[in-house]
């Protein structure tokens, strides 16, 4: 069958440009999904290329995704990348990945034993946050999720991401091998410690001194990644194919604009990322500061003011030049000053570059979706920022204005009488509480008196509750595009 192993390419697309016959399979990666293929498939498909790294890709599915996976083989574990920037699009093709193995189609055994060979000295993750069985509330591993009470039962045939990486590594141990560094690249915050958690805690259940061993011997580097990768869809993949002149069903659509903090502590090796962008650092907690803070704080911000304001997208919001301008105030004089960066931390020039990622028309972001769960999302996006303005007298008026248009959007009712479909957690409770104080300005102290989202020394703060009631009460009265106009000045 022609596919993009077989056929001749279209003569514009960035090839992979090295003998894949030198990669070995250093890496295990496990979840095969869309965001790994346009992120960490791809920097390590270009470090091959640019230098003669042998880092290689086995990809596996534990469950899930099997035909992607039949795919992948069919074309020699190649597969396309399109980078769609708001001048053009460039097609790629990432030759990283070497081979593959899925859970149910190969058995649970061969993933173990590709996982226990010695070369392999990285065991990466995109499992999605469920996959680390942890309990939202608490932190700690859910001994309650069916996965984790199969793989106790029954911990030499797991099933669980958790269970596997635990099995490897007893049997490395067993095997005298060394270990491997596991690498979360979920978009959780300090993920290696979300996973090296979760992964301690079920060693613990089944063997004290496995838990021991892994604690002394493995590294959980934390990362922080970027990159807007959308589900790829039909539309996407005939897209792809008319860039590449041959279908690819593996191939995804992304942004051009791609980001990967990854902490700097791995027990065997790992490749040169930062050749091809990636930087390595000592703690990357400030750099997921200055993601949440500035790229998410200014997502919610728009996502908010911008569906009041009658806009679908993030795209069409940033076409108004007021939201514009008042998203990078919120950047660099809201959000910015409260950060701690490493010396020579380029805070405008990230900003300016969310800027251009927010404009860019081929990414349909939809002001709806950001906007959803809100009560989760504020505490991180503002609670700190908030924090800091208060500590330091500083002014906080487009924060104040940020949570305004969250609470005036969970009222349920927009600017021309319809109702908003508010997903959150807490829907219910708000609806009760606007149901039972009305939607007058009066009601933001009831809110911010909701403890979970606005701990006391924010909610019950003064000049908070009078800043959110102002912007509250100008969009009520003016409407969200007017608010923002005003805030432009
Ligand atoms: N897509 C993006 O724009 C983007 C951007 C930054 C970070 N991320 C992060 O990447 C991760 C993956 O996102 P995606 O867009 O690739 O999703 P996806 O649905 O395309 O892929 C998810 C992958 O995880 C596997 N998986 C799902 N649940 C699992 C479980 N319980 N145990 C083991 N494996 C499981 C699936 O088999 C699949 O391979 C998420 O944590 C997401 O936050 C995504």
């Amino acid at each position: 069958m022609k596919n993009i192993s077989n056929s001749e390419l279209n003569p514009d697309i960035q090839p992979v440009g090295f003998d894949r016959s030198r990669l070995k399979t250093k890496i295990v990666h496990l979840g095969f999904g869309a965001f790994h293929r346009a992120h960490q498939g791809l920097y390590t498909s270009e470090l091959a290329h640019k230098t003669d790294s042998d880092w290689g890709y086995c990809e596996v599915n534990l469950f899930g995704g099997e035909a992607l996976i039949e795919a992948l083989r069919e074309q020699d574990h190649l597969y396309s990348v399109l980078e769609k920037g708001a001048d053009g699009n460039q097609a790629k093709i990432s030759g990283s990945v070497i081979e593959s193995l899925h859970g149910d189609l190969d058995g649970i055994d061969a993933v173990l034993s590709k996982m226990t060979e010695p070369q392999v000295a990285i065991v990466s993750l995109t499992v999605t946050e469920k996959g680390y069985c942890a309990d939202a509330a608490t932190g700690k591993l859910d001994q309650t999720n069916p996965a984790i009470i199969a793989d106790l039962a029954n911990p030499q045939a797991p099933k669980s991401a958790i269970g596997v990486i635990v099995e490897a590594l007893r049997l490395r141990k067993e095997t005298g091998l060394t270990p491997f560094t596991v690498m979360s690249c979920d978009n959780i915050q300090e993920n290696g410690h979300v996973a090296k958690a979760a992964i301690l805690q079920y060693a613990t259940l089944l063997d004290e001194t496995l838990s021991q061993w892994i604690e002394a011997n493995v590294t959980f580097p934390c990362t922080m990644v970027d990159r807007i990768v959308p589900a790829a869809t039909e539309d996407a993949l005939n897209e792809i194919a008319d860039s590449l002149g041959v279908y690819d069903p593996c191939g995804i659509a992304c942004e051009p604009f791609r980001q990967w903090v990854i902490e700097d502590n791995f027990v065997a090796g790992r490749p040169e990322w930062n050749e091809v962008g990636a930087q390595f650092v000592g703690d990357v907690v400030p750099y997921e500061e200055m993601k949440l803070r500035m790229l998410n704080g200014t997502h919610s911000f728009l996502a908010y003011l911008g569906y009041l304001g009658g806009y679908a997208h993030i795209s069409d919001t940033m076409a108004d030049e007021n939201y514009k301008a008042v998203a990078y105030k919120v950047m660099m004089e809201a959000q910015a000053p409260t950060l701690s960066m490493p010396e020579g931390t380029d805070l405008q020039g990230y900003a300016e570059r969310l800027i251009e990622r927010f404009v860019n028309p081929s990414l349909k972001h939809r002001t709806w979706q950001i906007a959803m769960d809100g009560s989760q999302k504020i505490p991180q996006r503002f609670g700190g920022s908030l924090r800091h303005h208060l500590a330091n007298g500083t002014s906080f008026e487009l924060i104040a204005t940020a949570i305004a248009g969250w609470i005036r959007y969970v009222t349920g009712i927009d600017e021309d009488g319809q109702l908003i479909d508010v997903q959150d957690p807490m829907a219910n409770r708000l609806a009760e509480l606007f149901a039972e104080h009305g939607s007058e300005p009066s009601v933001v102290k009831t809110v911010l008196a909701l403890e979970s989202i606005f701990p006391t020394d924010i909610g019950q703060n003064p000049r908070v509750v009078e800043a959110v009631t102002q912007a509250y009460q100008s969009l009520v009265k003016q409407g969200a595009r007017k608010t923002v106009a005003d805030l432009r000045g």
